[in-house]
C-alpha cells in the first residue's frame, strides 16, 4: 500500500547525554549488569542521534545528566507535555525516582505549569500523542489510573492499551507514531505486544496501521521518533523501514545499540515538548 507522508513538521526535543550511562541494575529483560558497558560509545552515538535531529532543523534542549541516575538518558521517561503542560514523571523502581524532579524542575524553571502526578507514570515512554489522542500503556510500569490523570489534565481522550510481553514493558517498545496529521494520523506497532482487547482498539482506530514483525520488534525499530516525513529508528529494522518507505515517509536509520543494553532506543532518548 502506498500513501504519501504528510510531511515533516519541526520539533522541539529534550534530550539528556549519557555521561554517567551503564547498567548497574536490571528492571527490564534488555538490562544485564554483568555485560559490560561502553559509556563513550553511549555518548558517541546519542551525540549521531542529537545531530540527526538538528540536521533536519528540529530544536534539541539538553538537560544535565546526574550522578547515579545511569538511566537519565532515556529523556522520554522524564514528563509527558502536551499544550505546554508538563505532567511529571513519578517512577515504579526505586533506582529511577530521582529522575521525576529532576526533570519536573527543568521545566519548572523555565517557566512551565507542572502538575505532580499522583500515579505512577514513566512519561512518553507509556503516553504517546497521536493526533488529538493519548494512546497509553499499562500492565508493567505506568499505571491506569495515570491514564485518567493525564486525561483531566490534557483534556484530550486518553486510550489506555494493555502490554503484556515483558520485552515491551514500555508503549514506546512497542508502538510508534508516524504521522499526526488530521486526516490520516498513522502508527506502527508491534500486535502480540498487546492484551486481545487492546489489538482490537488499535485495529479500529487505525485500520490502516504498519504491524511489525517478530525481528522488527526486538531490534526496538518501534521506538522511532517521527516528524511526520523522516523517521528515526534502528539500523536493524529493516522491515519496518520498507514498510515506512512504502508509505512516504524517509526512515534515517540511527544507530543506539550501547543504548539498547539498557533498553531503550531513539525514541526513549527523546522526549518531546508540545506547546
Ligand atoms: N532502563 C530503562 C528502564 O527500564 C529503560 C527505559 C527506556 N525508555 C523508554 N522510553 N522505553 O526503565
Amino acid at each position: 500500500m502506498t500513501t504519501h507522508a504528510p510531511g515533516a513538521t519541526p520539533r522541539h526535543y529534550l534530550m539528556c547525554e549519557p555521561t554517567h550511562f551503564t547498567v548497574s541494575y536490571e528492571i527490564n529483560p534488555w538490562m544485564d549488569p554483568t555485560r559490560a558497558t561502553d559509556t563513550g560509545l553511549a555518548v558517541q552515538q546519542w551525540r549521531t542521534l542529537r545531530d540527526t535531529y538538528l540536521d533536519l532543523g528540529h530544536t534539541v534542549d539538553t538537560i544535565e545528566p546526574v550522578p547515579g541516575l545511569p538511566d537519565m538518558v532515556y529523556a522520554a521517561n522524564g514528563a509527558t507535555v502536551v499544550g505546554g503542560m508538563v505532567y511529571s514523571a513519578r517512577f515504579r523502581y526505586p533506582q529511577r525516582q530521582a529522575e521525576g524532579p529532576a526533570y519536573q524542575k527543568w521545566f519548572a524553571d523555565r517557566g512551565y505549569v507542572t502538575h505532580t502526578a499522583a500515579s505512577t507514570n514513566e512519561g512518553e515512554g507509556d503516553m504517546l500523542v497521536v493526533g488529538d489522542l493519548v494512546l497509553a500503556g499499562t500492565g508493567f510500569r505506568t499505571e491506569r489510573s495515570a491514564h485518567a490523570e493525564a486525561q483531566e489534565l490534557f483534556g484530550r481522550p486518553v486510550i489506555s492499551l494493555e502490554l503484556v510481553d515483558p520485552r515491551y514493558y514500555h508503549l514506546d517498545t512497542a508502538l510508534a507514531v508516524l504521522s499526526s496529521d488530521a486526516a490520516a494520523p498513522q502508527i506502527a506497532y508491534y500486535p502480540p505486544a498487546f492484551s486481545p482487547g487492546s489489538r482490537c482498539v488499535l485495529a479500529q482506530l487505525f485500520p490502516d496501521a504498519i504491524l511489525a514483525d517478530d525481528d522488527d520488534a526486538a531490534a526496538l525499530g518501534l521506538n522511532a521518533v517521527s516528524d511526520g516525513q523522516h523517521v528515526v529508528v534502528a539500523p536493524r529494522a529493516v522491515h519496518l523501514a520498507d514498510a515506512l518507505r512504502d508509505r512516504g515517509f524517509t526512515p534515517l536509520p540511527v544507530d543506539t545499540s550501547e543504548l539498547l543494553k539498557g533498553g531503550g532506543g531513539a525514541k526513549c532518548c527523546t522526549l518531546e515538548i508540545r506547546v
